[in-house]
């Protein structure tokens, strides 16, 4: 049974979730703007990986037998700057993302709620790995080139990320 604080917390989860996704769907379209394909391709993939974390929560809730309450989306910036400002700002935003997560995992604590805190695992889990990638990135661009050549071959290793829906066990397939 999940206190109404909890079911709450876990609504304003699904509404992050999905802004990141329309986030990262804007990151998509300035990309495709600038005739970067590859990092246009990414960002749609990760776009798509959002809105799986909020179709998570969002059958939690209801397997839970509470309603869920969507939410106003809030408008996402619509200029990046540089390809590494847009992943400084994509690493900011999911370190955002992780406390949220971290929070609700302290809620869960405090309100003895084991199985959402079971739950909560995964996505603790999942934001190492969002973190990670991220920073690679960031690292590949300092050292190769945020123009010029060096952009352009990440921008074709970008292209080459697919998107997977997660399986059963909720790790998405890599
Ligand atoms: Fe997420
Ligand atoms: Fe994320």
């Amino acid at each position: 049974m999940l206190s109404n604080k909890m079911v709450k917390a876990l609504n304003k989860q699904i509404n992050n979730e999905i802004y990141s996704a329309y986030l990262y769907l804007s990151m998509s379209a300035y990309s495709t703007f600038k005739g970067l394909k590859g990092f246009a391709n990414w960002f749609m993939v990760q776009y798509q990986e959002e809105m799986t974390h909020a179709m998570k929560i969002y059958d939690y809730v209801n397997d839970q037998g509470r309603q869920v309450k969507l939410m106003t989306i809030a408008q996402p910036p619509t200029e990046f700057g540089s390809p590494l400002e847009m992943f400084e700002k994509t690493l900011e935003h999911e370190k955002f993302v992780t406390k949220c997560i971290n929070d609700l995992v302290n809620l869960a604590v405090r309100e003895k709620d084991h199985a959402t805190n079971i739950f909560l695992q995964w996505f603790v889990t999942e934001q190492i790995e969002e973190e990670a990638n991220d920073n690679e990135i960031i690292s590949k661009l300092k050292l190769v080139g945020n123009e010029g050549n060096g952009l352009f071959m990440i921008d074709k290793e970008l292209a080459t990320r697919v998107f997977t829906l997660p399986t059963a066990s909720g790790e998405s397939q890599t």
